[in-house]
């Protein structure tokens, strides 16, 4: 604990000398996240993340979190100097939607409107006519459709397939899938609800449907914080990645959470529903980061300024 202590007041000492702003996921290590908001940074879900980067004034941002958080707040700032603890953190909705086959997914189907979500490379994102998070893809396709417009949705099938259902709108989708959220299991879920008959359940939309189907409240992380806070119960049952536990538990003192059940929970995995990309985020690393200002965020300049179109159409539409 002392080492950890040292590293923690090294890393705000950097912050300031460095003149940086750190931006978190509520997916990274608790301390992570504790640092960003003592330092005037952020933690929050992929929309505030994107939109924090943009409007802070600091020319740094160090952004904890996985590769395409990265990515967004370069495309978004290319001024600014975007660094991350590991550039090798990814995401399987990224890795499981590479930009050569997307781009002939979308070139064989020249009639519908292309949403993507966040987790996807700025190519992809270059290719696409919206860029949308889990917090507001629902009400863009609402939207689109409304104006009769028929979506080509990637990469994730199970977001895709919700916001299908709860629309009505017309949407090819992508057969991608996060790999944590995946492994959420719907009949497990409903025994553990029998265990716990007045426990409410949030869900993150990347789970399966038939885990989606059990919930109480659907939404982004930010979103499945606030409904901790807001809705009347004492147990909550949350399927997501279980770093954003240490937010729910200071954001709602008194109240109990318990992690939604997955094939790995037993007594020998505790844990499973967490992100090992989002783990790769430390505090050595961090420090690291900020002392040699290395790992760099690059985005060729010309996929840049077509990616940053359809990110700007969802912040003007969430505006
Ligand atoms: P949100 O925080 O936007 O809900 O996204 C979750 C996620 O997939 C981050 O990896
Ligand atoms: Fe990707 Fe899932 Fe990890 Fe988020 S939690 S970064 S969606 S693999």
């Amino acid at each position: 604990p002392a080492e950890k202590t040292a590293l923690k007041e090294r890393i705000k000492r950097l912050l300031k000398e460095r003149e940086a702003v750190l931006v978190a996921h509520y997916y990274v290590d608790a301390d992570l996240q504790d640092l960003a908001e003592e330092t005037g940074g952020c933690v929050s879900d992929s929309l505030e993340m994107a939109r924090f980067g943009r409007d802070h004034a600091a020319k740094t941002l160090v952004v904890a979190g996985v590769r395409f958080m990265g990515e967004t707040a370069k495309i978004l700032s290319p001024e600014k100097r975007i660094l991350m603890p590991d550039l090798d953190a990814t995401c399987s909705l990224d890795l499981g939607c590479p930009a050569d086959e997307f781009t002939a997914f979308c070139d064989a189907h020249p009639d519908r409107t292309v949403v993507v979500y966040a987790n996807t490379s700025a190519a992809v994102k270059a290719r696409a006519d919206w860029m949308v998070t889990s917090s507001i893809g629902l009400d863009i396709v609402a939207h689109l459709h409304a104006q009769g417009k028929k979506i080509l949705w990637a990469p994730d099938k199970h977001l895709g397939s919700y916001i299908q259902q709860q629309t009505g709108a017309d949407m090819l989708l992508w057969q991608g899938s996060c790999l944590v959220h995946d492994e959420f299991k719907g009949v497990e879920l409903d025994l553990l609800k029998a265990e716990y008959p007045n426990a409410k359940v949030l869900v993150h939309p990347e789970s399966p449907a038939n885990v989606v189907a059990q919930a109480d409240m659907v939404g982004s992380t930010s979103q499945m914080i606030a409904a901790a806070v807001e809705m009347d119960a004492d147990t909550f049952i949350v399927a997501t990645d279980n770093g954003i536990l240490h937010k729910m538990r200071a954001a709602a003192p008194g109240k109990r959470f318990i992690e939604a059940p997955t094939a790995g929970n037993s007594a020998t995995c505790k844990s499973c529903a967490h992100c090992p990309w989002m783990a790769m985020n430390g505090l050595q690393n961090l420090a690291d980061v900020l002392q040699n200002m290395n790992n760099e965020i690059q985005v060729d300049p010309r996929v840049g300024q077509l990616a940053v179109r359809s990110i700007k159409r969802m912040l003007d539409f969430a505006a």
